[in-house]
């Protein structure tokens, strides 16, 4: 029984040297300490032997059973610290290290420019209004002055979706479905996209206007220009030269584009005014009594101007980009300038 008990306590040291884990740790301690285990065993059997072998190797067996506690309790110890200095390693994060940047969208420069528009004509007391893209030839065309076959049509390359309905070819309709809905005063802007038949590095076939309406008694040409030149100085600069050049629309009488002086060669001429020293930035007039006409005002009572523009070309001149197409292919590096 001797020999056995330092056989028990040897394998038990040998094993607890090799075992690497909690659970192998517990295994041996069971085996060796537990309530069936080897040394528990031995432990019952001392009963059944002389007094004085009894007394001998009870003493020895107990000083094991002390030492393979101890060793037990030890070893859980050492795999206790080491797993725990292993996950501090592991889970150890460098706080000086520089964050992950986050990736912030913003507004399209097309978006930002109509926001700027807007912004400007809320403040002289515009409304925002809108209008379908598709519209009845009647609302694009008729009641604008622009009969079936007038040559006037021909200004603007149409979309057609059936004999009398078309992609809008400008905003000026909605002029009319405003004026169809509201007596006078009337006051008010109408952005949105339209579409020409025509493609080229200032051309798009989608693009985008904004109309502006402002119908009351008494309202003059001077009216006209007094609001427009606050506008083109609000959004070029106060410093910005502007003319008003005689023109021709259908739908109003008498009609001037406004051009603003080239940002380019500073009005000498040069290739991007194309030798005249000024860029055209909208289109306006007095509302045409004929317009009055169609939407039951009395022209004898009122008047007003309108204006259209587009978004694009007044973004293109403000920031000095030179195609269009720019503002529809989505590259990141184009669109992060603004
Ligand atoms: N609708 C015209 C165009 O697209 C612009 C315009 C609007 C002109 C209002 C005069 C008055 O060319």
């Amino acid at each position: 029984m001797k020999e056995e008990l330092e056989k028990i306590r040897e394998e038990c040291q040998a094993s607890l040297g090799l075992a690497r884990t909690e659970p192998e740790i517990s295994d041996i301690r069971v085996n060796v300490l537990g309530r069936k285990g080897s040394l528990t065993q031995l432990l019952k059997r001392l009963g059944t032997l002389p007094e004085d072998e009894r007394r001998e190797i009870g003493r020895r067996a107990n000083e094991i059973k002390e030492d393979l506690e101890a060793r037990v309790e030890e070893c859980l110890r050492c795999i206790q610290e080491q797993e725990r200095t292993e996950a501090l390693e592991r889970e150890k994060i460098d706080v000086t290290l520089p964050g992950r940047r986050m990736i912030l969208g913003r507004k399209h420069p097309l978006t930002q420019t109509l926001d700027e528009i807007i912004h400007i004509f809320s403040r002289l007391g515009f409304e925002v209004v809108e209008g379908p893209e598709v519209e009845l030839d009647y609302y694009n065309f008729e009641a604008l002055n622009i009969p079936k076959g007038h040559p006037a049509r021909e200004m603007q390359a149409t979309f057609f979706i059936s004999d009398d309905v078309v992609l809008r070819t400008h905003t000026s309709p909605v002029q009319v479905r405003t004026m169809e809905k509201k007596r006078p005063p009337v006051r008010v802007i109408c952005p949105g996209a339209v579409y020409r038949c025509d493609s080229d590095p200032t051309h798009s076939p989608m693009f985008h206007q904004v109309e502006g309406l402002l119908v009351d008694r008494g309202i003059t040409f001077s009216d006209l220009k007094g609001i427009l030149t606050v506008f083109v100085h609000q959004m070029f600069g106060k410093e910005t030269k502007l003319r008003f050049r005689p023109s021709f629309f259908p739908f109003t009488e008498p009609s001037a584009e406004i051009d603003i002086e080239c940002f380019i060669c500073g009005g000498k001429g040069c290739g991007v005014c194309s030798g005249t020293g000024w860029l055209e930035i909208l289109g306006s007039g007095m509302v045409d009594p004929a317009v009055y006409r169609f939407v039951d005002y009395d022209p004898e009572e009122v008047t007003g101007f309108a204006f259209g523009m587009g978004i694009e070309r007044i973004a293109m001149l403000k920031y000095g980009i030179n195609d269009i197409r720019l503002f529809f292919t989505n590259d990141l590096r184009f669109l992060k300038q603004f």
